[in-house]
């Protein structure tokens, strides 16, 4: 089979960028390891920025989410002493849309097929080959039969563990990396929020998170020890944590109810550079991680494709290549300051074990400073609401 660029994985930036490509007339096909339903059983993220909510309206893809999601105007910081109020629509005049990656997948899962956009899920054993030059190709193996797909591009948007950065030579990349000594613990319920903004609360507990999917479904974090299992957390354990680390005002406003969904997520800091190498482009998770608070890793996956369809658009439209040469670092300098923010605001809410009495102290004054100081609430919600592209 022959296409203009094979995209491997079809989480949010393989799918986004497949349609982005598509609706310009350029031809793709999608390879993804796994079936459908499991990849729409993934609970992930849930908060969109703008640059995620005007891709979607770009491929006139954004009805159900404009009819069902949340806008949201602001979110709270809390740590026991105070709550701090970040007011995102009157410091900066916008805001961000609660609406869930699952369902970001769906809706770009089910307009493929009437658009052209070819996905192959269930893709075995998917290799990248040539990417140093310019026809590399694709293989992989559909029920037992092996097939091959020849392209000008490669896009690995197939995640952390994906095949596509690890295709790329040791001698030609480099890693950066921290991980963190803890792991958010979620769980999904069918019960109305706590509150109508998020909470993120630092409690001597450890951190908290109260967010949400709808005004009827809650999703609910809290920090957790790396080597924690999910059997010494049955829900009533999960649901009184909860109560206490995120204080008693919200604790009362806390309705119960079993869990959809119960899983524990390490916490990482990490970006590989360069993002290109020959024909192949990486975008999403395949070249960077961010922790999750602040809800930065689907939204930088959206920045990534932004960059990426427009660079390969004008590739094969006007046969110009600036474009692609500049991806790499067009996108690591958004994916850099998403970076800083996901760590300061990790690194603000979370117990560190080894944080000793010098961190905490830092901690109490960089929130008392937030507290008092329109500038630092500022700085928090333009980076929240999502630097502009
Ligand atoms: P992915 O969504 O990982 O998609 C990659 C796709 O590639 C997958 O479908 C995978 O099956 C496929 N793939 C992998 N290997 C192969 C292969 N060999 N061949 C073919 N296909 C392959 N972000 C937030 O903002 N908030 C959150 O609460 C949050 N929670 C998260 C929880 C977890 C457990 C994880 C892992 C991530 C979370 N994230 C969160 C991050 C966010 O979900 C990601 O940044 C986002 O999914 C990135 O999209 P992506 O398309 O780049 O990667
Ligand atoms: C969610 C996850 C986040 O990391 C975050 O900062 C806000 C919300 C969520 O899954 O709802």
């Amino acid at each position: 089979m022959k296409t203009d660029v094979a995209i491997v994985g079809a989480g949010p930036a393989g799918l986004m960028l497949a349609h982005l490509l598509r609706q310009a007339g350029i031809d793709v096909v999608v390879l993804e390891r796994k079936s459908s339903d499991y990849v729409l059983s993934r609970i992930r993220a849930g908060v969109l920025e703008q640059v995620t909510v005007d891709l979607l309206d770009e491929l006139d893809l954004g009805e159900r989410m404009h009819r069902e999601g949340l806008p949201h105007e602001g979110f709270f910081l809390a740590d026991g002493e105070r709550l701090i109020h970040i007011n995102m629509a009157e410091l900066t005049g916008r805001s961000v849309m609660v609406y869930g990656q699952t369902e970001v997948t769906r809706d770009l899962m089910n307009a493929s097929a009437a658009r052209g956009v070819e996905v192959v899920y269930e893709a075995e054993d998917v290799a990248l080959h040539d990417i140093d030059n310019e026809s590399p190709y694709v293989t992989y193996l559909k029920n037992g039969t092996e097939h091959r797909v020849d392209a000008r591009f490669i896009a690995g948007c197939d995640g952390f563990h994906g095949p596509s950065r690890q295709a790329i030579p040791d001698t030609v990349g480099r890693a950066y990396e921290r991980v963190y000594p803890f792991g958010w613990l979620g769980i999904l319920a069918d019960v109305p929020p706590c509150n109508d903004e998020l909470i993120y609360a630092n409690h001597e507990n450890g951190f908290a998170l109260a967010s949400m999917r709808s005004k009827t479904r809650s999703r609910y974090y809290i920090q957790v020890p790396l080597d924690e299992k999910l059997s010494d957390w049955p829900d009533d354990r999960l649901w009184d944590e909860l109560a206490t680390r995120l204080g008693p005002d919200a604790a009362s406003h806390i309705t119960r109810g079993p869990a959809l969904e119960k899983s524990i997520a390490p916490l990482r800091s990490y970006v590989f550079e360069p993002m290109r190498y020959g024909s192949l482009f990486l975008a999403g998770d395949s070249a960077h991680i961010v922790p999750p608070t602040g809800a930065k890793g689907l939204n930088l996956a959206s920045s990534d494709v932004a960059y990426l369809s427009r660079a390969m658009i004008e590739y094969f439209k006007e046969g110009r290549s600036e474009g692609i040469d500049a991806y790499s670092q067009t996108a690591l300098a958004r994916v850099w300051k998403s970076e800083r923010f996901s760590w300061t605001l990790t690194t603000l809410m979370h117990r560190f074990p080894d944080g000793g009495a010098f961190g905490r102290r830092m901690q109490v004054a960089e929130l008392d400073y937030i507290a008092g100081s329109r500038a630092a609430q500022t700085s928090i919600a333009e980076n929240y609401i999502g630097l502009p592209l």
